[in-house]
Formats: structure tokens, sequence, C-alpha cells
């Protein structure tokens, strides 16, 4: 998909459909009004004729444009002028390319830059039309016979008032461009079914992804028998009922000028598919547990964002992949392993197994001494019940990094809501006969899930993101989001302000 920038006048643009915004109240916008003057007053007759109502997400295609160079024109809602904020923005680009995505157009041309959004300038907008663009064409058919014609669109030309926002445009292209490819990565990572996705898949994707990168991207993938050495035997104790066999991918990816930068590292939980173990889930929606390494899938995919951006930081990149079965090996209720940081765990429920495979994995992420550990997981249904399906459940030790994520979510418009990590929390997870239990009872289940991994992530700044509400949706349109990327990709490239070496003016 290409994203250029144009200061043309659009009454001139050549293109196969023009998309217009349009708010319900006050004087139409600057390219809204150009074209309205070239094309015999058009969309000003649409809107008195009441052809056309500008409610916030309404769509009109007009076939024909007289008096200008496109072949359509597509009218698009704002709504009203004064409640214009980042959330229904989007709301009006989806609507544009979920109704440009199957027409027979490979190129369009739209003037979303001139809508005024609150704090938000011309690269923010260029952004939220790429990623748009991504969410819209994204197609799953793999497994199907009859697969739907594949969406014709190759280019966004985004259409600018002013020359001097031409570059920021560009640079909002860019960064909506990557993370929509990192989006569209992880939401098929996410989609595909658990017999395909395996641990052993996620590893070879990882490989892959190292491979295609011109060295840019190491992987490093420790086996059972390389785990086993380690002392992982939280992360083996979750896999140990299934055929598939467990495995801790690392992905480095190096852009610091400094190579010894402290790197920041995403951990994520790659369940590829959790039954519950012998703490056996019920049958029904069970199949949506495949998504349950949708957390590793945004892991995958913020990494490919970022080797299509090279931000100046230093990442590393942790999977902690396994399947949860029920089987006659596997880990039962009360059992007692032993953690790689040596603290003992009373198992009292298998199916609380993320934190099992991520408890080592963050013991794993000291050895890169790093300067910030974000760890991402499908950890609690009762982040769902605290949040519903929009805000994804943010804890943390360190209140400037939770500061910080919170930010990223906003720009992104993947937005995240703090909950607390209080001390009183914690001893809910004592257990009589080993270091801590697995599971702290019903009340407060997310926040003491993440006060099981906050034991394990004492050596730096931490955060654990709870993306069971956000990662996919349920219903007719099943399917992953694609969350947290742009989160991630965001918080990341924030980073890379705080590496840059100050000048003292003197
Ligand atoms: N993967 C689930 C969490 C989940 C459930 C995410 C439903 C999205 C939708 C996780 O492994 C799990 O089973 N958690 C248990 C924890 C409990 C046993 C303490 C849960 O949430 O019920
Ligand atoms: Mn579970
Ligand atoms: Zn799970």
């Amino acid at each position: 998909m290409e994203f250029p920038v144009q200061t043309a006048n659009p009454a001139k643009v050549e293109t196969a459909c023009l998309v217009v915004p349009v708010f319900k109240d006050g004087e139409l916008l600057p390219a809204a009004a150009k074209l309205d003057n070239a094309s015999e007053r058009l969309i000003g007759q649409l809107i008195e004729r009441g052809d056309f109502e500008a409610t916030l997400g309404n769509v009109l295609m007009v076939p024909f444009a007289p008096g200008l160079n496109t072949d359509r024109l597509m009218l698009v809602g704002l709504g009203e002028r004064g409640k214009c904020q980042e959330g229904a923005f989007r709301k009006a680009v989806d609507a544009v390319f979920t109704a440009i995505a199957p027409l027979p157009a490979e190129d369009v041309a739209v003037a979303f830059t001139d809508v005024p959004v609150a704090d938000r300038g011309c690269d923010w907008k260029a952004r939220m039309v790429a990623e748009a663009t991504h969410r819209a064409v994204y197609r799953f058919d793999d497994f199907k016979s009859e697969k739907a014609p594949a969406p014709s669109l190759e280019k966004v030309t985004l259409l600018i008032s002013e020359q001097g926002d031409a570059d920021a445009a560009r640079r909002g292209a860019h960064v909506g461009d990557a993370i929509g490819q990192g989006v569209a990565t992880t939401r098929t990572l996410g989609n595909l079914p658990g017999n395909v996705c395996t641990p052993s898949y996620l590893a070879e994707r990882a490989e892959r992804l190292a491979a295609e990168s011109g060295g840019e991207l190491t992987a490093e993938i420790l086996d059972e028998a390389a785990l086993e050495e380690l002392g992982a035997h939280s992360l083996l104790s979750v896999g140990r009922g299934s055929a598939e066999p467990s495995r801790l991918i690392v992905m480095r990816y190096q852009g610091a000028e400094e190579a010894d930068e402290a790197p920041h590292v995403l951990v994520g939980k790659g369940i590829t598919f959790d039954t519950g173990g012998i703490s056996l889930k019920p049958g029904e929606g069970m199949d949506e547990m495949k998504f349950d390494m949708c957390g590793a899938a945004s892991v995958f995919g913020t990494v490919t964002s970022v080797l299509a951006i090279k931000p100046r930081i230093n990442l590393v990149a942790i999977v902690a992949a396994a399947e949860n079965m029920p089987d006659g090996r596997a880990t039962k209720p009360g059992d007692i392993i032993q953690t790689l940081k040596g603290l003992s765990v009373e198992v009292l429920n298998t199916d609380a197994e993320g934190r099992l495979v991520l408890c080592d994995a963050l013991t794993y992420a000291e050895r890169f001494e790093p300067a910030s550990v974000v760890d991402i997981a499908t950890l609690t249904g009762a982040a769902i019940i605290a949040l519903g399906h929009h805000a994804t459940g943010l804890l943390s030790n360190d209140d400037d990094l939770a500061l910080d994520i919170l930010d990223a979510g906003e720009t992104a418009w993947d937005r995240a809501w703090h909950l607390p990590l209080w001390d009183e929390y914690q001893e809910q997870l004592s257990s009589n006969f080993a270091d801590l239990a697995n599971i702290g009872g019903r009340p407060a289940g997310t926040i003491t899930a993440a006060c099981f991994l906050s034991r394990f992530a004492d050596k730096f700044p931490w955060a654990h993101l709870d993306i069971a509400g956000t990662a996919w949706t349920s219903g007719k349109q099943k399917g992953a989001s694609g969350r947290p990327v742009g989160l991630l990709t965001q918080y990341l490239l924030d980073r890379e302000a705080d590496g840059e070496v100050e000048v003292a003016d003197d």
C-alpha cells in the first residue's frame, strides 16, 4: 500500500474516488468548499436536498462528479463539529475505508487532514488514515475454498491544504503504514487455528522474521531441553500435558547508536491453545482460546512495525509459548513447581497458566538489564468484567512507566487503563505449602494475576498489559483485533527521545 501526500487543488485530482468529510453544522471544510465551487455546488445541494446527512460515519457514494477530475465522490459525515474528538475521527475514517475496500478502485484520495481534531496534527491524522486502510483491506481466508475477491486498493493519496504540513503527513503515514502491517501480522497469527499455530510454529515465524530482516533482527529459540537445562520448570509445567513441545522465543533488534544501551523488553503470553488443563474449561466458546497467544502475536506485530520504522532503540522481544492440555502427564491442582527465579509455586488451578509461563520469561529478561519490561497477555477473564472490550488493563511497579504507557495508548488511540497494584492484594496469593499460590481467589482477579507476575519483576521497571478484553472480538465478527500493537509501537517510538544525548548550550 502506498500513501503519497499531495497539495494539489482537490478539484484537479485524478483518482477513482475522492473522499470528502463533512460536518453536520457550520461551513464546509477547505477541500470540500473547493470541490463544491468546482462542481456547481454538488455537495451543498446534496445536503440541502436531504440526500446526504452528515451524521457521524454516514457515507454517501456519488458515482459521477461533474466538474471534478475524480471518477467518484464519497462524502462522509463527521457529526457535530464540537464533538469531533479522536474517537469520532477514527469512526469516520473507518466507515470510509470499510465502504471503499470492496470497490474496484485501485487508488483513492482523501481530505482528512483538514478535519480539526483538538491537539492532533496532520501527522496523527495521516497515521490514522494509513492504519484504517490496512484494517479495512485485511482478509483472513486462507482456509476457505471460495475466497472473496482481494481488495483492489493500492494507493491512498493524502490531500493536504498547507504545503508546510507535507513532511508531517508523510511521517505520520509512514508510521501508520508500519503499524498497519504490524496489526495485520498480529491479527493473522491470532486468527490461525491452534492446530496450525503451535509453539514450534511461532518459533519458526521468529526465525523467518529474522532471516527476512537482512540482519536487523536475530532470533534465538530455547527448546524443552534448553529450558530444562536453564531451570524454567514453571514454563515447562504448562506444556507438560501437551504433545506440542514448549518454546521460549527471543528476538533482538539493535537500533540504538550504542550497542550496549539498555534495551526495552517485550514479553508475550503465547498459549497457543488454553483448554484450562486438568482444571478444564467449559466447552462453550472454548474455540476462542486459540486467541490465548494474542500477547505473543502482538509482540510479533510490534517487531514487524519496528522493523519498518527502525527507531534508534534496542529491543528484546520474548515469547513464552506452550499449549495447555489435560493429560496423564499434565500438571495437577496441588502440584508444586520450581520457577526459574527459585520461588516455588503451588498450582491451585491449572487454568491460571499464563502467569506460569510469563514468570519464567520475566526472570529470563533480567539478563538483558532492561530499561523497561512490558508484558502483554490475555491473562484474566476478570479483565473483561472490569473493563469490557475497550480498555486494556495496565498494572505496573513504576508510576512513570505506567504514565508513559497510558500516554502512548492515547496517542495511538489504543488505550489502556491503570489498575492498582497495592501490596494489600499480595496476601491473596499466600500458600500453605509453597512460596506462593498461582491464584488469589475471586476478588480482583486481574490485580492478583499481576501481583503474581510482580514477584518476578523486581529487578526492572515493569508493566503488565492484560488484553483479555481487547485482543479479539467474539460473535459474528469473530477475529483478532491486532491490539495493542499501536500502543506498543508508540511506546517504543517515544523511547527514542529518552536515549538522545542532550547538548548543553553554554
Ligand atoms: N486465557 C485465560 C483468560 C481469558 C479467559 C482470557 C477468557 C479471555 C477470555 C486464562 O488463562 C485463564 O484461564 N484465567 C483464569 C484465571 C483463574 C483460574 C484464576 C480466568 O480468568 O478464569
Ligand atoms: Mn487459562
Ligand atoms: Zn490462558
